[in-house]
């Protein structure tokens, strides 16, 4: 990926025209810690305020265009407003905006119901249903299993994330999200080691001592914000023929990870292991808040027929605007071929990073698969720093990971090769910058 500058596009390069952040950021930032929660948004230092988006090209308010290598939290699959999502969204919006929930349904509903369980892995007969957050997914992917094996206990891994609403706090893994409201959470869950299968068994016994035995393990086969880490080649297998065995039922959480994010459509594919129940969200819309339980059909039966009430429901469930994007996103998914771009663009950038950091003293791992790519720095400063950098470089860079050690590489599955080529240049100066020993 050796950058030549007369092919670089030159309209997709960054453009820097103000101090980072800019004047008018710094006052919306101002204004922001004025009327919003300040639980929400870190306004020190203050971030950059975005005004529009395009393919992998941000704008912020001060007219400054950056290149996006987070997707924002990997939403933006085939890239921001792509026109033809905008399109099916747009002409949705005038014939039907909102449905009518689990009363009377929605074309476009169906559509995007026969559509997506049609890509549950290994082609087994599915069942969905729909939500509007990654939380949603996960938490129907709970009921699910309580229903299915009439058991609440769960077993879920150190570093996992799987959202922040009430339902599904207990299986998110980090205590600063979870300390706070610990006495309204049912603690039944069991954290094992990511990637260690002994220790699953081991904490399955402990489980089991107190009287609440799993039913089903949830699991990201990549963790997406505890860092992108990618368990021991085996593990998924193993945890598939482990649920077999003790009568787990299997729930991948493939809301970071799906939609060809690390360079299969699932990173399931990745060892052929087909789960009982995945969750998607993020990139199923590219850009609008949708997300999806998917089952194997036996399993979600376990759902009884809505009587004079569904048991399980939302007032925007199937939003009819945001399944035609979602038709939309998959469309170009399948026409750009991502999945396959994202292992080929993925697999480039791995070895361009390791060869290019492979003496820095600040860099102890590069690691990914597809475009989920993570540098693992040796101390959460240096990360920081090379995001700030980056960002007066105009590349948008996400730190992740439980101590804030690394930073994630996560850009448009569609990203123009020249330009990802570009800010990947961009971020190995900024690296090389870093002062030789950081201040702890
Ligand atoms: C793997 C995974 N599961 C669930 C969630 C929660 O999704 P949401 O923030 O849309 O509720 C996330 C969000 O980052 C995620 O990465």
């Amino acid at each position: 990926m050796a950058e030549t500058k007369s092919s670089v596009e030159p309209d997709l390069l960054p453009q820097i025209v103000t101090p980072i952040p800019g004047p008018k950021s710094r006052e919306m930032a101002e204004q922001l810690g004025r009327v919003e929660g300040q639980a929400i948004t870190a306004l020190s230092p203050p971030p950059i305020f975005w005004s529009r988006a395009n393919g992998s090209n941000i704008w912020d308010a001060d007219g400054n265009r950056y290149i996006d290598l987070t997707a924002a939290f990997g939403v933006a699959n085939v890239g921001h407003a792509h026109p033809e999502i905008v399109e099916a969204f747009h002409l949705q919006a005038q014939t039907l905006l909102h449905g009518f929930g689990d009363v009377h349904p929605s074309e476009t509903k169906l559509a995007l119901l026969r559509r997506l369980v049609e890509l549950f892995p290994g082609g087994q007969e599915a069942h969905a249903i729909l939500g509007s957050s990654g939380s949603d997914a996960v938490e129907i992917a709970i009921k699910t299993a309580m229903l299915a094996t009439g058991r609440s206990g769960l077993l879920a891994f150190e570093g996992a994330y799987h959202g922040v609403s009430l339902g599904v706090l207990d299986v998110t893994w980090r205590s600063e999200f979870r300390t706070p409201f610990q006495e309204r959470l049912p603690q039944k869950t069991e954290f094992a080691r990511f990637g260690d299968l002994d220790h699953v068994i081991e904490r399955a016994e402990n489980a089991k001592a107190r009287g609440s035995a799993p039913g089903a393990v949830l699991v990201e086969p990549i963790q997406g914000r505890g860092g992108d880490r990618i368990p021991p080649r085996g593990f998924m297998r193993g945890l598939r023929e482990l649920c077999d065995s003790e009568g787990w039922l299997l729930i991948a959480d493939e809301i970071y990870t799906g939609f060809g994010r690390t360079g299969k459509l699932w990173a399931c594919d990745h060892e052929e292991v087909i789960p009982d129940l995945l969750c998607v969200g993020k990139g199923l819309a590219s850009g609008v808040p949708l997300s999806a339980c998917l089952g194997r059909k036996s399993v979600m039966r376990a759902w009884p027929r809505p009587g004079p009430e569904a048991i399980h429901t939302q007032t925007f469930l199937g939003h009819p605007a945001s399944c035609a994007a979602a038709l939309a996103s998959i469309d170009l998914l399948e026409r750009e071929e991502g999945v396959a771009r994202s292992a080929r663009l993925g697999e480039a950038a791995i070895r361009k990073l390791q060869q290019a950091l492979s003496t820095s003293p600040h860099i102890t791992e590069v690691r990914g698969r597809g475009l989920l790519i993570a540098l693992q720095f040796r101390d959460s400063a240096s990360a920081q720093r090379v995001v700030e950098q980056a960002l007066e470089r105009g590349v948008i860079l996400l730190p992740s990971g439980d101590a804030g050690d690394v930073i994630s590489i996560s850009p448009p599955l569609t990203i123009e090769e020249t330009i990802f080529d570009h800010a990947l240049n961009q971020i190995i100066e900024s690296i090389a910058l870093l002062p030789a020993e950081q201040p702890r």
